[in-house]
């Protein structure tokens, strides 16, 4: 069904298919029975943090917070709200999102488009009160705005922190997006310790803080930002955000990709090269939690992230090319 589905979504141009699907399964969602593609329970736990599944979805998906309810009604263990900024911001001028369906991959430049935290703060604070009962995993993914400089990035990811923390289950220092300019940068120790010290010191509702990384940097850099992580107390690293590297496309895609322009590149070919990144957290930092983000389209690339070390698996672009049905199809063949 889906297969149909998605020919008739691919008709509209990326972006506007995404806001019209979410509008409209908005709309329909309680007309279906609830968590319905959900996988078979497997409980995860990261540190104090109980996962239903280890199946989330990633951030940028939902960057307002503004469908927690239809889309846990899938069946996620987790959904990573954001990325969110202290103000709103309407990101770069569209269009800005790409598709490369014969590499099952996206290439997108959207600029932390969101309505900055204060909305997003009411929107799952209205989630919250409205489905009191339900232990749903929030992750709060925090950025700063594109006309903060980079030495004032830290109190962006501050004001952040201070509005969503009482409200999400966990927050992500996001360091790693292509698509606002410099941002990168804090991914260096100087800027990424000072971040990681201050934000542990206003942490007071003592919230799991994770990092989430480039797939881009080379080992020595991984392993300077696995031992910060450690020195500083953050409880994981997800890895990764989207790619500069286009070589793993096919030559026709990667003429596309550069009349499309700058942007991230996500789905499957980011895949081995992320496992390369993940064995190598988990040698040089193997109690580290890693919560893997990148290419995961069906059981076998989620067998090989677990192979890997990771205990939480992201899905994004996978979801889109695979629709829903992906949590069920992914977690049925998955041996534990
Ligand atoms: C359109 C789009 C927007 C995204 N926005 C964000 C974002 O705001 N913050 C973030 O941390 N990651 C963002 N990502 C990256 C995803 O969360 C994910 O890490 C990446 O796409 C790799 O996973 P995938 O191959 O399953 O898509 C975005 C990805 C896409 C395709």
């Amino acid at each position: 069904m889906y297969p149909l589905l998605r020919q008739l979504l691919f008709l509209l141009p990326p972006e506007s298919a995404h806001v019209f699907s979410m509008l409209a399964w908005n709309m329909l969602h309680p007309l279906f029975p609830n968590r319905m593609f959900e996988p078979t329970p497997q409980p995860v736990s990261i540190g104090k943090l109980q996962f239903k599944n280890p199946l989330g979805l990633a951030a940028g998906f939902d960057k307002n917070a503004a469908y927690l309810a239809p889309l846990f009604k899938l069946g996620f263990g987790s959904i990573e709200i954001g990325t969110v900024t202290p103000k709103p911001q309407l990101g770069n001028p569209k269009p800005r999102l790409l598709r490369l369906p014969s590499n099952q991959a996206l290439i997108n430049r959207m600029g932390f488009n969101n309505q900055g935290v204060l909305h997003v703060q009411k929107n799952i604070e209205k989630f919250r009160n409205k489905h009191a009962n339900n232990n749903s995993m929030i992750g709060g993914n925090i950025g700063k705005n594109k006309d903060t400089p980079l030495q004032d990035a830290v109190n962006d990811y501050l004001i952040c922190l201070k509005t969503l923390a009482s409200l999400v289950d966990y927050l992500v220092i996001n360091v790693s997006s292509p698509n606002t300019p410099g941002l990168r940068e804090l991914q260096k120790p100087e800027y990424l310790e000072n971040i990681f010290y201050k934000l542990q010191e206003a942490n007071i509702y003592q919230k799991p803080l994770f990092v989430k990384i480039a797939p881009d940097l080379s080992l020595h850099e991984l392993t300077n930002i696995a031992h910060s992580a450690l020195k500083y107390n953050l409880t994981g690293i997800i890895a990764s955000n989207t790619s500069l590297n286009r070589v793993h496309l096919t030559s026709i895609n990667q003429q596309k990709a550069d009349q499309f322009g700058f942007g991230g590149l996500s789905g499957s070919p980011l895949l081995s090269n992320n496992l390369t990144i993940i064995r190598h957290l988990k040698s040089v930092a193997p109690n580290l939690p890693i919560i893997a983000s990148g290419g995961i389209q069906n059981s076998l690339d989620l067998q090989h992230y677990r192979e890997a070390g990771a205990k939480i698996f992201q899905i994004w672009t996978g979801f889109i090319y695979q629709g829903p049905f992906i949590l069920k199809k992914i977690s049925n063949f998955v041996p534990k």
